[in-house]
C-alpha cells in the first residue's frame, strides 16, 4: 500500500508516530507561513500541516501549489492540535499530521462539483460529473449503507437455506405490466430478446425444478414513466419458496426486514408486521400503500351528504358516487382561505372537481361558505361524524370511489407532511394483503402501481380485465369460484410490504394448477395461441408436478432510500438515469453506427 493509515483513522493513540496518508485535498488554507490541508478519503478527513519547523522550506514551498481535489501522498508526524483547535466531532479531531515530505500523485482541474460543499450542487451537474459527486460523503454513506444492507439480506437468507441463482438478462418478455426494453438479435434478424421486467417466470421454473428456496439480487428493466421512486433499471431482492402459504413468505420478510432495521437503524421492530386488506386500506386511507405514521383517516359522509341541499354532494351520491372527508386536526390556523385555495389547486392536479370544506369554529360549530346548504341538525351530524373539534379543517371529495381515493390520499399525504404529523425519522412497516385479482380496464378499481405507470398495454388486445399484480397470481382459495361468476370481487393471495407510505415490495402465491392458470388467461383475454407462444414453457412446466409456491420481490433501491431517509431514488444508485431515462455521464442512450444497425437487419426511418 502507498499509505500506512487512512484519513479517518488516526487519534491520540498515534501521537508521535510517523505515518503516510493518501487522499484528496478537501480544502486548504494558506496562513502565510505555512499551509493547512484537510486531506480526504472515504474514511474521513485528516488535518495535514505544512509548517516550520517540521516541514522543510522546500516542502512548504511546493505545498502552496496544492488545489482542491489534487491527490497527494504525504508523510509526517502525528501531533496534538494546538490548544483550542481540537474538533471533538471528528475521530481525527484531536490530531494533525505535520508533513515532512509529500508527493503529488495527480492534479485536478477545478472541480465543477465540489465534494466538500455544504450544499449539494444542482443535480444535472452532479450526474454529469458523477465521479466527483461520488466523492461526496453523503453519497458515499448511502452507497456503503446499500452495500451493507445487501450483505445483511444475503447472509440472513443464506442462513435459511436460500440458494442464490442467476437468471438470464436476455430472455423473453415477462408480464409485469410495463413496456419492455428490447434487444435485437443479430443471429435471428427481426427477432428480439426482452430484458427482464423481473425474474418472475424463471423463479417459478426454479421451484418446479426443485430448488425450494431461491434468492437473487436481480436487475430489472421497465420502460415506464419515471418518478422520484422509480428507475428504468432497478434492483430487486427477489425470492421464491415452494411448499409455502402467504403467511410463510410474509414471515420470512418480517424477519429479514426487522433484522435490517436492527442492524442498520438500531431499531427494534415488533413482528409480525400488522396486516390490512386492500379494501380496508382504500376505505381508510385511499391508497394501497398507506402511510401509517399518522392517522387522519378518510371518513365516509355519503349518507349525510345525501340529506343536504348542496347540489354537488346530492348529485354525486345520487349517481352512485361517494362523499368522503378528511379532518386536518388544527388545520384551520395552518390553512387560511388562501391556503385552502392552494389545497384546492393541488387536489385538482389529482382529478378533483373542487374541494368543499368546513372550518370548526371556537364554539365547535361548522363554518364556511357551503354551510348554507345544510340544516343545523345536519351540520351537527357532520360534526359528530368527523369528530370536529375547534380549529379543525374538514375537506371533502365528492366523486366516484376511485377518484375520491386519489384526491384524499394526495391531500392526506401533503397535509401530513406540511403539518409535520409524524416524526421524519420514524419507520412504519406493514402489509397490505388480499389485493383484487383483476382491475377493470375502465378503471373502476383505483389503479395500483402498475396501472399508474399508464403504460400498460394489455397482452393480446383490448379486453376487460387486467391482472393487478401479474397473471400467475393465485386467487384466495375461497374465491376460486368467483373467477367464473364475479371476477371483480375475486381477491388474490397477494401481499405488498409498505414502509412509510411506500410500496417497498410485492409478491403473491402463484397458480400451480394449469387449469386455473388457463382460466385466468381467458379472463385476461390471453388466448391459447398467445399464451402458448409467450408462456408455453411455464404452462408445460406446470403439468409436470409443480409444487405449490410463492414469493416476493423487495425494491432494494427503495429500501435504501427509505432506510437512508432520502427523498430520491437516484441518490441511492451509483449511476442512475434521469427522469428522461438518460445517463448524463455516459450520454446513454446514444447513436450507433449504420454498420451496427445493418448487421442487426435494422433500418432507421429517415
Ligand atoms: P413488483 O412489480 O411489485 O413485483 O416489483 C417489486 C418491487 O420492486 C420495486 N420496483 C421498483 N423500484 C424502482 N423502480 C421501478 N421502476 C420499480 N418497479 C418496481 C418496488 C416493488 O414493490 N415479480 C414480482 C414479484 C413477485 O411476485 O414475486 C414483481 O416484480 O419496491
Ligand atoms: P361550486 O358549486 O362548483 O361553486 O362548488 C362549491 C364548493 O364545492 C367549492 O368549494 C368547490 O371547490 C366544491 N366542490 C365542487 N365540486 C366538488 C367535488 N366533486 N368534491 C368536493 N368538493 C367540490
Amino acid at each position: 500500500m502507498l499509505r500506512t493509515h487512512t484519513c479517518g483513522q488516526l487519534d491520540e493513540a498515534n501521537f508521535g508516530e510517523t505515518v503516510t496518508l493518501c487522499g484528496w485535498v478537501d480544502s486548504y488554507r494558506d496562513h502565510g507561513g505555512g499551509l493547512f490541508v484537510d486531506l480526504r478519503d472515504r474514511y474521513g478527513l485528516t488535518q495535514v500541516v505544512f509548517n516550520p519547523p517540521d516541514s522543510p522550506p522546500a516542502v512548504i514551498e511546493t505545498s502552496k501549489t496544492l488545489r482542491a481535489e489534487y491527490v497527494i501522498k504525504v508523510t509526517g508526524k502525528v501531533a496534538p492540535r494546538p490548544e483550542g483547535m481540537a474538533n471533538p466531532k471528528m475521530t481525527t479531531g484531536k490530531i494533525e499530521v505535520r508533513a515532512v515530505e509529500f508527493e503529488l500523485l495527480n492534479e485536478s482541474l477545478t472541480p465543477p462539483v465540489s465534494p466538500s460543499a455544504k450544499e449539494a450542487p444542482g443535480e444535472d451537474l452532479r450526474l454529469k460529473h458523477r465521479y466527483l459527486d461520488l466523492r461526496r460523503p453523503e453519497m458515499q454513506r448511502t452507497l456503503f449503507l446499500r452495500s451493507a444492507m445487501i450483505k445483511s439480506m444475503r447472509d440472513y437468507l443464506a442462513a435459511q437455506d436460500f440458494v442464490d441463482i442467476e437468471t438470464p438478462i436476455l430472455g423473453r418478455s415477462t408480464p409485469e405490466g410495463a413496456r419492455d426494453y428490447l434487444v435485437p438479435s443479430r443471429v435471428h434478424q427481426g427477432a428480439f430478446y426482452a430484458l427482464p421486467q423481473s425474474p418472475q417466470l424463471y423463479k417459478q421454473i426454479l421451484m418446479i425444478g426443485g430448488y425450494d428456496r431461491y434468492v437473487q439480487v436481480a436487475r430489472c428493466f421497465r420502460d415506464e414513466d419515471l418518478r422520484a421512486d422509480r428507475q428504468p433499471e432497478f434492483t430487486q431482492l427477489d425470492l421464491e419458496m415452494a411448499f409455502v402459504d402467504q403467511d410463510d413468505v410474509m414471515g420470512v420478510i418480517d424477519g429479514l426486514v426487522s433484522n435490517l432495521a436492527k442492524e442498520h437503524l438500531g431499531l427494534e421492530v415488533a413482528t409480525p408486521f400488522p396486516k390490512m386488506t386492500y379494501d380496508e386500506a382504500m376505505e381508510r386511507f385511499g391508497h394501497d400503500a398507506p402511510d401509517l405514521r399518522f392517522a387522519m383517516e378518510i371518513i365516509d359522509c355519503s349518507d349525510l351528504a345525501a340529506k343536504s341541499d348542496f347540489s354537488v354532494f346530492k348529485s354525486v351520491v345520487g349517481s352512485g358516487g361517494r362523499v368522503r372527508a378528511i379532518n386536518a386536526k388544527n388545520g384551520k390556523s395552518q390553512y387560511s382561505r388562501r391556503g385552502i385555495d392552494t389545497l384546492t389547486d393541488y387536489a385538482k392536479e389529482f382529478g378533483a372537481k373542487g374541494l368543499a370544506w368546513f372550518r370548526v369554529e371556537e364554539d365547535g360549530s361548522l363554518g364556511g361558505t357551503i354551510t348554507k346548504f345544510f340544516g343545523e341538525e345536519l351540520l351537527a351530524e357532520f360534526a359528530a361524524r368527523v369528530d370536529a373539534e375547534p380549529g379543525d379543517l374538514i375537506l371533502f371529495s365528492a366523486d366516484n370511489f376511485g377518484a375520491t381515493c386519489k384526491v384524499l390520499h394526495a391531500l392526506r399525504t401533503k397535509i401530513g407532511r406540511e403539518m409535520q404529523l409524524y416524526d421524519s425519522q420514524a419507520m412504519h412497516f406493514s402489509w397490505v394483503v388480499e389485493f383484487p385479482m383483476f382491475e377493470c380496464d375502465e378503471g373502476h378499481h383505483y389503479a395500483g402501481e402498475a396501472k399508474l405507470a399508464g403504460e400498460t398495454e394489455p397482452v393480446g388486445g383490448a379486453e376487460r380485465w387486467q391482472a393487478m399484480h401479474h397473471p400467475f397470481t393465485a386467487p384466495l382459495a375461497k374465491h376460486v369460484e368467483l373467477l367464473a361468476s364475479d371476477p371483480g370481487k375475486c381477491r388474490a393471495q397477494a401481499y405488498d410490504l409498505v414502509i412509510n407510505g411506500n410500496e417497498a415490495g410485492g409478491g403473491t402465491i402463484r397458480i400451480h394448477d394449469a387449469h386455473v392458470q388457463q382460466q385466468v388467461f381467458d379472463l385476461l383475454g390471453i388466448d391459447e395461441t398467445v399464451a402458448k407462444e409467450r408462456f408455453g414453457f411455464l404452462l408445460d412446466a406446470l403439468r409436470y408436478g409443480a409444487p405449490p409456491h410463492g414469493g416476493i420481490a423487495l425494491g432494494i433501491d427503495r429500501l435504501v432510500m427509505l432506510f437512508g431517509k432520502l427523498d430520491n431514488i437516484r441518490d441511492c444508485i451509483a449511476f442512475p438515469k434521469t427522469q428522461k431515462a438518460t445517463d448524463m455521464m455516459t450520454e446513454a442512450p446514444g447513436e450507433v453506427d449504420t454498420r451496427q444497425l445493418r448487421e442487426l437487419g435494422i433500418r432507421r426511418d429517415e
